[in-house]
């Protein structure tokens, strides 16, 4: 009974001194700005965390940490290490008390094999003004508002914060309506028709969601507003249509690029009595620029395409 009682204090005394270690506040650094060597967050141990070895340090785990403050501040040194386990001294009769590189010491009276590896590296110290991270992607405050935060990096490693997440809540869709394409600002494409109409987005601000109406009449006596063109070869018969164009620019690409987003000669659009249709897009959060839903891509601008037809 004793001996339980004996080797419960010895756990609960490691333990302290653990927790005493990774709770401690570094100091604050000497320099302004971004810490030398980026700032690091704590080792955690990757896979099931199982010691294979019951005392001396002998074990082996391995342990990864994040750098915290990149890209900010980016880090230097390893991500990953390798570490001790166990370390409770080893009674007799095993030969050696710790295993290497680890000694026998006594730490709150208690011996052990240290020194224990400290999960926040020494040379860790606080950010003379506080560190933030880069602005999150907004998502709904489910208020019909739409919020966005940057958080403190350095809490993690227990510095203290200014504040610990900056956030900014708009309550209009974060990204604001995309523009009308010229194209001019598509040198070096050649585009299949020539700028139609542009029709500004309507949008829903609490879907964070857009459309924008777009005509399928010809308007056979007046060429200039030619809005649906019949599909090139490889459509005959029953399957030839007209289709309507949208001309975008894409946003990563830079590209003017052109798609047929529907069927005019086919199907009418009860909402309009019409082939007119809506063409679509969804605000993405993270970039808050326009998503054409036909292709999935953000966009900066885009237009109606008007078709000379031969
Ligand atoms: C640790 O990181 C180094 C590069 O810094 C890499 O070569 C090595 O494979 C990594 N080890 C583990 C166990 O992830
Ligand atoms: C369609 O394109 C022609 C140029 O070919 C242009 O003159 C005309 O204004 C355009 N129509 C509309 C509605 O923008
Ligand atoms: C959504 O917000 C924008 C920008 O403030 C505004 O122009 C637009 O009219 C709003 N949409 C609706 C449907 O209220």
């Amino acid at each position: 009974m004793m001996k339980i009682l004996q080797y419960i204090l010895v756990l609960f005394l490691v333990l302290c001194s653990f927790l005493n270690e990774s709770f401690a506040q570094p100091p604050t650094c000497a320099q302004a700005g971004c810490p030398t060597g980026g700032v690091w967050g704590e080792w955690k141990t990757i896979g099931s965390g199982q010691c294979d070895m019951e005392c001396g340090g002998c074990g082996t785990l391995v342990q990864t940490r994040e750098c915290i403050s990149d890209p900010t501040c980016p880090c230097t040194g390893s991500s990953n290490r390798t570490t001790g386990c166990n370390f409770n001294a080893c009674k007799y009769p095993t030969q050696k008390v710790c295993c290497n590189p680890y000694v026998p010491m006594v730490v709150n009276k208690v011996q052990i094999c240290g020194p224990i590896p400290k999960t926040i590296d020494s040379s860790a110290c606080c950010p003379q003004s506080t560190l933030y991270s880069e602005w999150s992607g907004y998502s709904s405050n489910g208020n019909g508002g739409w919020v966005r935060t940057r958080r403190c990096l350095t809490a993690s490693i227990g510095c203290p914060c200014a504040a610990k997440d900056i956030t900014e809540t708009m309550d209009v869709c974060p990204c604001p309506a995309a523009i009308g394409l010229e194209n001019s600002d598509c040198e070096g494409t050649s585009l299949p028709g020539n700028k139609g109409f542009f029709r500004a987005m309507a949008i829903d601000n609490a879907t964070c969601t857009a459309k924008v109406l777009f005509y399928a009449e010809n308007q056979d006596t007046t060429p200039s507003f030619q809005f649906c063109k019949p599909m090139a070869s490889g459509y005959q018969g029953a399957m030839k249509f007209d289709g309507a164009y949208i001309t975008v620019k894409e946003s990563v690409s830079k590209q003017c690029v052109a798609h047929t987003v529907f069927d005019c000669t086919h199907g009418q659009n009860p909402d309009y009595g019409s082939a007119r249709q809506d063409v679509t897009f969804t605000c993405n959060l993270q970039t808050k620029k326009w998503i054409m839903d036909f292709t999935g891509n953000d966009i900066d601008s885009y237009y109606q395409g008007n078709w000379t037809i031969n």
